[in-house]
This record gives C-alpha cells, sequence and structure tokens, in this order.
C-alpha cells in the first residue's frame, strides 16, 4: 500500500496552545488558520488537532458531549470548515482526534443515564464496583445516584462507554461519516486499546495476559468494522504497549497506523535506539504496516527537557529519517522546553486529581511563542497558562530568520526527506560504539550518541544535519547527520 500517510509528517496541533483568535487567552480554529502559512513554511504533510468537539473541559476536550460539533471556545462548524479549506489549499491534510473511549458526563446519553434511562447500557454500571484503578489515580468506578455505579478508566466526567451496545458502534460510524463529509482526512484514536471490557468484569491479574480492559482482543473487531467506513483515510492508534500488540492496530483492514511510542522511553544510546527501532520496524512490517515515530506529545515532558536541546534536535532528524510516519508536536521545531508552571496555576485533571502524584502535563502545553516582542504574539489576552518570562527567546519569528535555530534545522531536513523515499528499507551499518549508521538506498543517517566527534565516511556528502555549521568531516557529539553516498547511484 502506498499511501501517503505512511510517509507523512503529521504537525499535532494542540490547538489551546497555539494561537489564539479571539483574544481570549485560549488557542482556537482562527488562530489555527491564520498559522497555517508558518505550518506550511515548516514543511510537514499534515496536521492533527487535538480534540475541538463540544466538550466541558475538564480533561481539555478529551471529555466530548458532542462528537459532532465544534465547542464554541474554539469556534463553530463553519470556522472549522475554512479551516480544513485553508490547509487543503495549502497543501495540508487534516487529521482529528477521534475519542472514542468515553464520553464527557454531560453527554446527552450520561446525563439521561444518571437519571435512570435506558442509556444506562451505553456505560457500564454495575451494583459494585471492582478495583480497577483510574489512570488519574483512585478507583475506576464513581457511585450514581441509585447506588449503583458507573466506569470512568479516566477522570469521574469521563464515563467509559459500553462498546459491546451496537448503538455505540453506530453512532461512532456517523461521526466518522460526518468528518469525512467536511473534508476530514483522517484520524489519531485516543486510547484505542481501551475499548472493549470483560463482560465479566474480572480483576486485574499481575502477570496474566488477559487485562480485563486493556488490548483486549474484542478492540480489534470494532477497527475492523470502521475501515469500511474509513475508506483509504488513515488513523492512528494512541496505544500503549509492547511493538508486537501495538502493531496489530496498524494492521491494513484496521486503522493502518500505530504510535511507536517506546521511543520516549529509551534512554540515549546507540545500541538502546537501534533496538527500539528494530523492534517497532519488525512488528510494523510483520502486519504490513510503518510505525508512525514520536519524539513527544501533549502528555508527556517535552523532548528538549528530557534529553537536552542538542540531543531532541538529533532525535527528531534520526527518526525523520527512519521508514515511517513521524508526528511532531508543536513546538518542539522550536526546541521548547517543559514549562516550569507553579501549581497554583496548574489545570491538567491528572496532576490535580492526584495531589500531584502523577505526573503534570500542563508543562508540555504552555501557548507558543510567535514573537519575541512582550506577550509572545500567542494572545492579546491573558493566556490560560502562564508563559515563562523566557519564551521570547524561542520565538518563531527570531528562529525563521536564523539559519541556526531549530527551526530553521528542520525545515532543512524536511524539505529533504522526499529524497529517503526510494527506500524503504533500512539497513545498519557497522560504526563505533555510540554512533549508529543506518543505511536507505544512497542515503546513509548518521546518530552519534556518544561524547566524541565521529569521522563520517569519505564520498559522502552532508545533506542536513542537527548542529548546523558543524565541521563538514563529522558528526559531533549528540548529532544527527543525514549523508549521500556518492559511491551508491541513486535509484531513478
Ligand atoms: C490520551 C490523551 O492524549 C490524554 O491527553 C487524555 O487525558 C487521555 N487520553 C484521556 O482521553
Amino acid at each position: 500500500m502506498t499511501s501517503w500517510w505512511r510517509t507523512a509528517v503529521v504537525y499535532q496541533v494542540y490547538v489551546r496552545s497555539f494561537l489564539d483568535g479571539d483574544g481570549d487567552g485560549v488557542g482556537d480554529l482562527a488562530g489555527l488558520t491564520a498559522g497555517l502559512d508558518a505550518v506550511a513554511r515548516l514543511g510537514v504533510d499534515a496536521v492533527w488537532l487535538t480534540p475541538v468537539y463540544r466538550s466541558p473541559q475538564v480533561d481539555h476536550g478529551y471529555d466530548v458531549a458532542d462528537h459532532r460539533d465544534i465547542d464554541p471556545l474554539f469556534g463553530d462548524l463553519a470556522t472549522f470548515d475554512r479551516l480544513v479549506g485553508a490547509a487543503h489549499d495549502r497543501g495540508l491534510r487534516v487529521l482529528m482526534d477521534l475519542v472514542p473511549n468515553h464520553v464527557s458526563d454531560q453527554h446527552p446519553w450520561f446525563v439521561a443515564a444518571r437519571a435512570g434511562g435506558p442509556e444506562r447500557e451505553l456505560f457500564h454500571i454495575r451494583s459494585r464496583p471492582t478495583g480497577w484503578q483510574s489512570m488519574f489515580g483512585g478507583p475506576a468506578w464513581s457511585p450514581l445516584p441509585d447506588g449503583s455505579w458507573y466506569l470512568h478508566l479516566f477522570a469521574p466526567e469521563q464515563p467509559d462507554l459500553n462498546w459491546a451496545h451496537p448503538v455505540v458502534q453506530s453512532d461512532f460510524a456517523d461521526t466518522l461519516r460526518f468528518w469525512l463529509a467536511r473534508g476530514v482526512d483522517g484520524f489519531r484514536v485516543d486510547v484505542a486499546g481501551g475499548l472493549a471490557k470483560d463482560p465479566a468484569y474480572g480483576e486485574v491479574r499481575r502477570g496474566s495476559l488477559h487485562h480485563p480492559h486493556w488490548d483486549r482482543p474484542e478492540v480489534h473487531d470494532v477497527y475492523r468494522s470502521w475501515r469500511g467506513v474509513l475508506g483509504t483515510a488513515p488513523a492512528v492508534a494512541e496505544a500503549w504497549g509492547p511493538p508486537e500488540r501495538t502493531a496489530e492496530f496498524a494492521r491494513a483492514d484496521e486503522l493502518g497506523q500505530a504510535f511507536a511510542f517506546d521511543v520516549l522511553h529509551t534512554p540515549w544510546s546507540a545500541a538502546a535506539l537501534q533496538r527500539t527501532v528494530d523492534a517497532q520496524l519488525a512488528a510494523h512490517r510483520a502486519v504490513g504496516a510503518l510505525p508512525a515515530w514520536v519524539a513527544g506529545n501533549h502528555d508527556i515532558a517535552r523532548v528538549a527537557t528530557r534529553l537536552g536541546p542538542e540531543r531532541a534536535l538529533a532525535l527528531h532528524l534520526f527518526l525523520l529519517a527512519l521508514p515511517g510516519a513521524f508526528y511532531l508536536y508543536a513546538g518542539d521545531e522550536l526546541g521548547l522546553p517543559d514549562a516550569q508552571v507553579p501549581p497554583e496555576t496548574w489545570q491538567d485533571p491528572q496532576s490535580l486529581r492526584s495531589g500531584g502524584r502523577l505526573p503534570n502535563r500542563d508543562g508540555a502545553r504552555v501557548p507558543l511563542p510567535w514573537t519575541s516582542g512582550p506577550g509572545v504574539g500567542f494572545t492579546t489576552g491573558e493566556p490560560w497558562l502562564p508563559i515563562p518570562a523566557t519564551w521570547p527567546q524561542y520565538a518563531r519569528d527570531r528562529q525563521e530568520s536564523d539559519p541556526t535555530s531549530a527551526w530553521s534545522v528542520l525545515q532543512r531536513a524536511l524539505a529533504a526527506r522526499p529524497w529517503l523515499w526510494t527506500s524503504e528499507d533500512l539497513t545498519w551499518q557497522d560504526a563505533r560504539p555510540g554512533v549508529l549508521v543506518g543505511r536507505r538506498a544512497d542515503a546513509l543517517v548518521v546518530l552519534n550518541t556518544s561524547s566524541r566527534p565521529w569521522r563520517l565516511p569519505v564520498a559522502t556528502e552532508v545533506v542536513a544535519r542537527s548542529v548546523p555549521g558543524a565541521e563538514p568531516t563529522i558528526a559531533t557529539p549528540s548529532e544527527c547527520v543525514w549523508l549521500r553516498d556518492r559511491r551508491v547511484r541513486s535509484p531513478t
């Protein structure tokens, strides 16, 4: 299958924090539309929007009250249509974030279920709770007024849907059709591995291969049923787990793509990265797919803080050079670090509900700096999370005019990247410990994770590199270099 999305670079827009069009301090669809030229200049293929559906925003849109409407905070269906048109005019595709595992407690179905209506069947409601735990800490069951208990794998305001029920299934198919008809090109599927629950509601057993609510075989039936609706449109699974399990979501008759999340937990070591890449490629190839690589997203600390800015940029170039797609988290192209968000301004339900025990995700969600002037150009109002005083140094306008900036490094790499697609193969070449050298036809990708420079092979020329202006014949420590091997004829 040679679909555009197999090798695409997708820019993840955390809509609240991208650009504010109406001065209320929260990014929105008008802001995103105004910022599309900047996205296109970077050279990505598509944008993925975090949820903009009608929502009380308890989990910043991952609590959906109406899957087929836009929240007034972000705009309306007309502003959405304008955004899609403007994106397509610029050659950018649009992916939406689909949230099928749970809804908001304000969704009409749950409001009716709470009142004792037959909609109870659309949720998991029992007379007694199990010991299952919520991802945001504490029990995954909360009481209803009649004394029964409903399941929420996330916040109590996010009741889980019963995917065994045909009404849930058919309603989601309608949601897919609704957005596809509006011109949407694909979806990111939230909590993709969570939809199926053990009908017997068994307890979580340590060491058991069968989990009562994660990655159960029935979940794949759901995605097989979606494929007929999706046609050739992609959907990318947000599923955590071992590569051979998560890759199953990427089967051609299911979603087509799955995130290669274990890169996020791989230490900065050539050997460890090679193992991760090999395992992901093997698992995906076994199902006829390629991985969707990621260096960051809105749920973890920014990569520039996890690894340091130089390594973060090198990791981007390395992942961009691998067979597969790459999802770039907005702000990472500016090398933004995780912001220190004062606890009194925390918004993330994960940290608020766990009393700070679980990581705070606000640091990776702070609004982006556009200009180096006061207010950094994100909003004319009060930003929804405080913007650090150091942000002007990362401003997009400053970086776009500086050929040595993180933005410019990535922009050059993205412009060169189509050349890599003469081959979907990747083989490793011998190098020194701490140095990885991958080959794809006439392309060599060198990642130097060591603290010593590495001499580049002769008869090569540098096509892109993460340390601009570095000595042309070496890969500096913490650098990734793309080389053209002049001894290999490039396939025509
Ligand atoms: C994963 C999303 O990325 C995260 O932000 C959200 O809190 C959970 N799913 C629940 O929807």
